[in-house]
């Protein structure tokens, strides 16, 4: 595939994440253009196309992967749509940007795999913590053995809204919340496969919804293959604002990631001690999503991924349903070289 100059981008889906990543698309990511937007909702496409400038919406999706002129695509609709629209986007040729979860079952995940292969396209999800300065940096001080043998991990995401527990869907602080410390946690432990898993979850922030599948609150203990073992926690009510940290503890030091701190500042005063923390996902990590699509747009130039893969993404999802699989029995399981429970 030629690509022009610069690349031509698609927006699928332009609610919360959606008109973030096209403000990004449309101003802040050099060699990159946003060509297009589409969502079902009526009049989201448009308002968001207005904003950046752009002239071209859709209410179908497939209008958008069939438009000849498009080079790749970023699909930030809900969970469920996504796998359809990776297969179909790789089929028409188009790079793939798919927010995270890729699927939420691992046949889904393979297929989304197997389709961008098929293709030859770059697939991409968005692991946005990859791009994080920080978290890289610990990965890299972890890649080159300042740690030395890792022994602990840990990740944490302490997400401060929940404004409508009622929308939230019973798996979602597994498959959409705690997906990113799965990554994360892989990531840090390059090479080594999670062998056990056991989670234990509850409704402590609405408690009122649990009768309904409601868990906001969450702690998953894995073992992996090279004897290290990891835990993750979310909570959806951290009053302070957006929190979200990883360690390496390994036999020859350890590396931390993550600050709750908006800035640097330090007030000191008849109160003691105070800083600014961050609200929104988005002010946490403004950086990261813009270079997780630097990357994207370079990825499609390249052909080389160099963010999650769709390998990774399938790997965070196998965690992910071993802990609902855990919560179900009550029980430690276990999971297979083909990432299923057994
Ligand atoms: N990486 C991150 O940190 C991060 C942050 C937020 C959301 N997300 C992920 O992004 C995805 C979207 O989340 P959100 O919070 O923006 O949701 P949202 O509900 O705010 O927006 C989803 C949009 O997709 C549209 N849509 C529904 N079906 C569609 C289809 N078939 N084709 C195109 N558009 C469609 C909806 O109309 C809506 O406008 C989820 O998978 C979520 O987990 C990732």
């Amino acid at each position: 595939m030629t690509i022009p100059t610069p690349v031509r981008i698609g927006l699928i889906g332009s609610g919360w994440i959606g008109a973030f990543h096209a403000e990004s698309l449309a101003r802040r990511i050099p060699g990159a253009v946003l060509a297009a937007v589409a969502d079902p909702a009526p009049g989201a496409a448009e308002g968001v196309a207005a904003r950046c400038g752009v002239d071209r919406t859709f209410l179908d999706a497939a209008d958008l992967i069939a438009a000849s002129d498009i080079d790749g695509v970023v699909i930030a609709s809900p969970a469920f749509t996504h796998p359809d629209l990776v297969v179909a986007a790789a089929e028409a040729g188009k790079a793939v940007f798919v927010e995270k979860p890729m699927a939420l079952t691992l046949e889904d995940a393979d297929r989304a795999i197997a389709a961008a292969a098929a293709a030859g396209v770059p697939l991409q999800v968005g692991f946005n913590r990859r791009f994080s300065r920080d978290f890289a940096a610990a990965h890299a001080a972890v890649r080159t053995g300042r740690i030395g043998t890792p022994q602990l991990l840990r990740s944490l995401t302490r997400d401060p809204g929940l404004a409508n527990p009622s929308a939230v869907k019973p798996w979602t602080i597994f498959l959409e919340t705690l997906i990113h410390d799965f990554d994360t946690l892989n990531w840090f432990n390059a090479g080594a496969k999670a062998v056990e898993v056991v989670a234990l979850a509850d409704a402590l922030v609405a408690p009122e919804y649990k009768e309904s599948g409601l868990l906001d609150t969450a702690v998953v203990t894995v073992r992996y293959d090279n004897g290290a073992i990891a835990v993750a926690e979310a909570s959806f009510s951290a009053a302070y604002g957006y929190d979200v940290r990883g360690e390496v503890f390994g036999d020859s030091g350890m590396v931390t990631a993550g600050d709750v701190r908006a800035t640097s500042m330090r007030l000191y005063d008849g109160d003691g001690l105070t800083a600014d923390t961050m609200r929104l996902n988005v002010d946490l990590f403004h950086q990261a999503y813009t270079d997780e699509l630097a990357a994207f747009v370079e990825a499609i130039r390249s052909g080389a991924v160099s963010g999650a893969r769709g390998e990774d993404a399938r790997a965070a999802l196998a965690l992910a349903l071993a802990c609902r699989a855990s919560i179900e029995r009550g029980a430690v399981v276990h999971v297979g070289a083909d990432g299923r429970v057994a």
